[in-house]
């Protein structure tokens, strides 16, 4: 036939991207390496947080504070929240939060009432989670500019509508470091020094930005002041900082450590201020990508790669703080819990685990490269009581259902003990993520651990697009498994048909009265489930070979190879 030669080049060339899409979806090979432990495996999930405060004493906060405390692992869990010391009658709102813990007489004398405040950190307390302890706003009484004060926030309003009197410096800094200190002396009264200086201690949110409405010299001012308090009042507290929006905040950490280590303390007139804990922000930046077809989702996780890896280098760049602790105290996908838009629907199912997931393990290996210490990053993401079944919220739960998200934190809390070397044929090079985000092939990456021989392979599947992909296939191999005899090897799984409320609701056709029944195959949906029965298994003198199985994108699995006793 004549046209032979013509149409087998034309194969040619269809081959060719062809050939790439097929080499991206080659088979994954997983090695993990128990002998070599590469450090502790630091449990850097278990921070949370929410810019509403009072819902952690209504019913539907205090269930979830218990999961949070209870149902995570041994490590300690730790919620930060804003508004603790905003002027308020202590019922929440979104974006809003108050205790009254401040108020003034006729004469201008200070009244403090710890209430509402006590209400907050004893539901914390009780259910085995303690304080990361803002201190902020600006009480009314206290406010250079205290009017307008309260604001309705609604979840399209435009975001800076809360910036009212609650963002002003004090009229009198003296005044601001006495309420500090009358604070936290009234806790350590309360719980006991030796409680207290288990929590952390920092001052504000994200003063780089509009959430504080004065000069970078007057935020330090309020810092020292506060500092000061806390360490008059407990001189062991654990004191750190400086809640930065965006990473770096362009120069504004390298300024800030730089007054910190030697500029001239605003409260005690000495030289620097004292700090046990370096803390900043980072988010990831969603667009909705709109075409023909409808559109899709696709997640920005480089931005917020990039935020944690400039910080760190400045951080790294301090041989005097360099070791300290650092919490990326809000470390998510996007910049606003209480907001809801197109692109925000992503937290329903199981982009949200899978990006957290991605995001997290590689905040772990920056601070490898860094050489920084790395204790948390922490989900700015709560609940909102009183809400409709999945309405889009950054949140945990919705109407006391988990979502998906809570059980990337469940299979995380069951990796403990010393991080052991694993690699993944499929995981996308740290320096590509950063730059680019995971916007090519898809990301199937691996965290391990290993405690008293029980040794947990933690794997996820992620890309950047919300679209359909095809599963991967892995083959995980173990290589010194510190026993032999007889085990177990349990699998978890995240994906559209385990762990997932999300697909269980829209089976049910979502409804927003689900009857008992669709209520309690919610709640049981909710929970983490495994792959089928966990299956006994035989570790000769060999060790143990390889298990193979498929994940479909954007899911999670956690394979927990445990002896028998
Ligand atoms: C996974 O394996 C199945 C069965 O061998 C195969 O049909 C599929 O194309 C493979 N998927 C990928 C992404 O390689
Ligand atoms: C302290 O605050 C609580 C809660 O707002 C209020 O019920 C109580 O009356 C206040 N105590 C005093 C002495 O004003
Ligand atoms: C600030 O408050 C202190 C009491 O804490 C008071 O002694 C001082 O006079 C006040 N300063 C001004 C300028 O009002
Ligand atoms: C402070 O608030 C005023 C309005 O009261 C606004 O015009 C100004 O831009 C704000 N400044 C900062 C730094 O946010
Ligand atoms: C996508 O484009 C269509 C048509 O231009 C428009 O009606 C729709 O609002 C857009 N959706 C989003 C989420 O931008
Ligand atoms: C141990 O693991 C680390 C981190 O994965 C790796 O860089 C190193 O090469 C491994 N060492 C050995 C001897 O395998």
């Amino acid at each position: 036939m004549p046209s032979t030669t013509s149409t087998s080049q034309l194969g040619r060339l269809l081959l060719l991207p062809l050939a790439v899409s097929i080499a991206h979806a080659a088979p994954v090979s997983i090695t993990v390496n128990a002998r070599n432990q590469t450090g502790p495996f630091t449990p850097i999930a278990r921070f949370f947080g929410a810019d509403e405060p009072n819902y952690a004493y209504y019913p539907e906060g205090q269930a979830l504070l218990s999961e949070l405390g209870g149902q995570l692992g041994p490590a300690q869990t730790y919620f930060r929240a804003h508004n603790l010391l905003t002027t308020g009658n202590g019922i929440p709102a979104l974006k809003w939060g108050s205790t009254n813990a401040y108020t003034e007489d006729a004469d201008g004398n200070p009244i403090y009432n710890w209430t509402i405040i006590d209400r907050i950190f004893e539901s914390y307390l009780e259910r085995n989670v303690k304080p990361y302890a803002q201190i902020g706003f600006m009480p009314e009484a206290l406010s250079s500019h205290p009017h307008p004060y309260f604001f309705n926030f609604t979840p399209s309003s435009p975001y800076d509508v809360i910036y009212t009197g609650w963002s002003y410096p004090p009229t009198n800094y003296s005044k601001w470091g006495e309420l500090v200190y009358e604070w936290v002396k009234h806790c350590v009264e309360k719980y006991g020094a030796s409680e207290v200086e288990s929590w952390y201690w920092e001052v504000w949110n994200e003063p780089n930005i509009q959430y504080w409405n004065g000069t970078v010299e007057q935020f330090y001012e309020l810092h020292d002041y506060a500092i000061d308090a806390v360490r008059r009042a407990l001189p062991t507290a654990r004191v750190g900082g400086f809640e930065i929006a965006g990473g770096t905040g362009g120069d504004y950490l390298a300024n800030f450590i730089e007054h910190v280590l030697r500029g001239r303390n605003y409260a005690t007139g000495e030289i620097g201020s004292p700090l046990d804990f370096l803390s900043f922000h980072a988010k990831g930046s969603p667009t909705y990508v709109n075409n023909t077809n409808g559109g899709y989702i696709q997640m920005g996780i480089a931005a917020q790669l990039q935020n944690i890896d400039d910080a760190f280098s400045v951080i790294a760049s301090y041989p005097e703080i360099r070791h300290k602790p650092i919490i990326i105290s809000e470390c998510d996908p996007d910049g606003c819990a209480a907001c809801i838009t197109p692109q925000y629907d992503y937290r329903n199912g199981l982009l949200y685990p899978s990006y957290t997931a991605a995001s997290f393990a590689r905040a772990l290996d920056l601070s490898v490269k860094h050489g920084v210490n790395l204790q948390g990053a922490l989900t700015w993401a709560f609940e909102y009581d009183d809400y409709p079944y999945f309405d889009g919220f950054r949140v945990l739960t919705t109407n006391g259902i988990d979502k998906p998200v809570i059980n990337f934190h469940r299979m995380l809390g069951k990796m403990s003990g010393q991080r052991v070397d694993a690699t993944s044929s499929g995981q996308v090079p740290l320096d590509t993520a950063v730059a680019s985000g995971i916007r090519d092939a898809p990301d199937v990456g691996v965290l391990a651990s290993l405690d008293d021989g029980r040794l947990s392979v933690f794997v996820w599947h992620y890309h950047d697009d919300d679209l359909p992909k095809p599963d991967a296939n892995i083959t995980v191999s173990i290589e010194g498994l510190p026993w032999t005899g007889s085990g177990k090897l349990a699998h978890y799984r995240v994906d559209n048909e385990h762990s997932n409320s999300y697909t269980m609701w829209l089976k049910q056709g979502s409804p927003q009265s689900p009857t008992a029944e669709e209520y309690a195959a919610l709640k049981a949906a909710g929970q983490l489930a495994t792959l089928g029965d966990p299956e006994t298994i035989h570790v000769g003198d060999g060790g143990w070979g390889e298990v193979s199985f498929t994940l479909p994108i954007h899911s999670l699995s956690l394979l927990v190879f445990e002896k028998n006793l």
